[in-house]
């Protein structure tokens, strides 16, 4: 107790001087919460003395993130406020930024000329985004929104409209389509420059929107070499980028979606979202033969489908696992195929189709090959799995 007492005395006479300087900047700065100093109010500036070191906060709609800021500090930054933060005192202070602009914040909004309307001129939109210090190891982006015209529907070319992100270490980075929900990790470790991010709209009359929340990432959060996608939650739903009605996967893709093994899980088990959620390439094979003779696809000559071939998948989707050490879960059997492609998930057509693997860590890798077959962009929507971490058995 004494001992308590002695040390809050010498971190008060610590923080005099300091309180003296925020009075001094209040009366030079529009800080309208500090404008009438009673004694009340040097309580409350104690409570909020370690505000000013930017803390993070959540907009007035909870949508967005931003700093806690003093209104003067956010006004000089290009900041919009929105909202009190810090018992008042401070402003949450959100940067949202468009084309030809530069980003120097930690957590900073792109979205389109006219957000929250739509777009649909014909141009290029690009903006840099800088590291905010030398520590950043990635950048994050949250495509909150993305709404950009479909690739070319036979052959998954993003073609009317690209989103390209280059500069960093990681390699560049090319979608299109509806992408609402998604996020990426890019690396920028050994990035001299700074990143770019591209977006260019060809043709009039599509309507665009965007809204991607940017966040540095510091080494120490980083998601793990070499993952695109890094999900921390023990249960979610991953799925290949323009996975959406009238959708199709996109051509030239090789990424790698990443899981974060949570505390005391052991294994993972997969499932499609439904039943017309595993649509990559035509189907291989059915019970009563080849499905899909491919007639339509011009260089298809040999209907007879072997397992060499389903192995030579152009477009596919990986998962680790050796197969001698599959796992049955309680639901069914379950094969942990390295290799998926075609119209289901499951090799065989088990229902419910379910696959288990323990091998760790948990990651999947996405190989679709590059556009020059044109295909039914039905037998090509791309995946949605649900993925769900399972306790180890002790
Ligand atoms: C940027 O903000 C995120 C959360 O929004 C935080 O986790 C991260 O540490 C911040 N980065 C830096 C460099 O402060």
């Amino acid at each position: 107790m004494k001992a308590g007492t002695r040390s809050s005395g010498r971190q008060l006479s610590m923080l005099l001087p300091l309180l003296f300087l925020v009075f001094g900047g209040a009366r030079a700065w529009p800080w309208p919460s500090l404008s009438v100093p009673s004694s009340k109010a040097v309580g409350r500036v104690l409570n909020f003395f370690p505000v000013p070191v930017t803390e993070e906060c959540l907009s007035d709609d909870s949508r967005r993130t931003g700093l806690c800021l003093n209104t003067y500090e956010c006004r000089i930054q290009n900041g919009e406020s929105h909202g009190p933060c810090a018992l008042g005192f401070g402003v949450c202070c959100v940067f949202t930024l468009s084309c030809s602009a530069e980003v120097d914040n930690n957590v900073t909004y792109f979205v389109n000329p006219k957000f929250p309307g739509l777009l649909n001129d014909v141009g290029e939109c690009s903006l840099r985004v800088k590291k905010i210090s030398k520590d950043i190891s990635q950048m994050r982006l949250d495509f909150v929104n993305f709404n950009l015209a479909q690739p070319n529907r036979k052959t998954g070319v993003c073609e009317t409209d690209t989103f390209v992100v280059t500069g960093g270490a990681s390699k560049d980075l090319r979608i299109c389509g509806l992408n609402s929900g998604q996020h990426v990790y890019y690396d920028v470790d050994d990035a001299k420059d700074d990143i770019t991010i591209n977006i260019r709209l060809t043709k009039a009359n599509y309507n665009r929107m965007w809204e991607i929340k940017i966040t540095q990432i510091e080494f120490s959060q980083r998601a793990p070499d070499g993952c695109l996608q890094y999900f921390h939650d023990s249960v979610g739903t991953v799925q290949t980028m323009n996975f959406a009605i009238n959708g199709r996967h996109l051509a030239d893709q090789d990424y790698v979606i990443c899981i974060r093994q949570s505390e005391s899980m052991c294994s993972i088990v997969y499932e499609p979202c439904d039943e017309n959620s595993f649509k990559i390439g035509p189907p291989l094979y059915s019970d009563t033969g080849i499905e899909g003779s491919g007639d339509d696809n011009g260089g298809g000559g040999n209907p007879m489908v072997s397992m060499d071939s389903f192995r030579e998948c152009s477009d596919r989707v990986m998962m680790p696992c050796d197969s001698e050490e599959f796992i049955t879960p309680q639901g069914g059997p379950g094969i942990c195929d390295l290799l998926h492609c075609g119209s289901n998930f499951c090799s065989d057509k088990e229902t419910p189709c379910r696959i288990e693997s323990s091998t760790t860590p948990f990651v999947m890798r996405v190989q679709f090959g590059p556009g020059n077959r044109e295909e039914n962009p039905e037998d090509n929507l791309g995946m949605c799995i649900r993925y769900e971490q399972q306790q180890c058995s002790s």
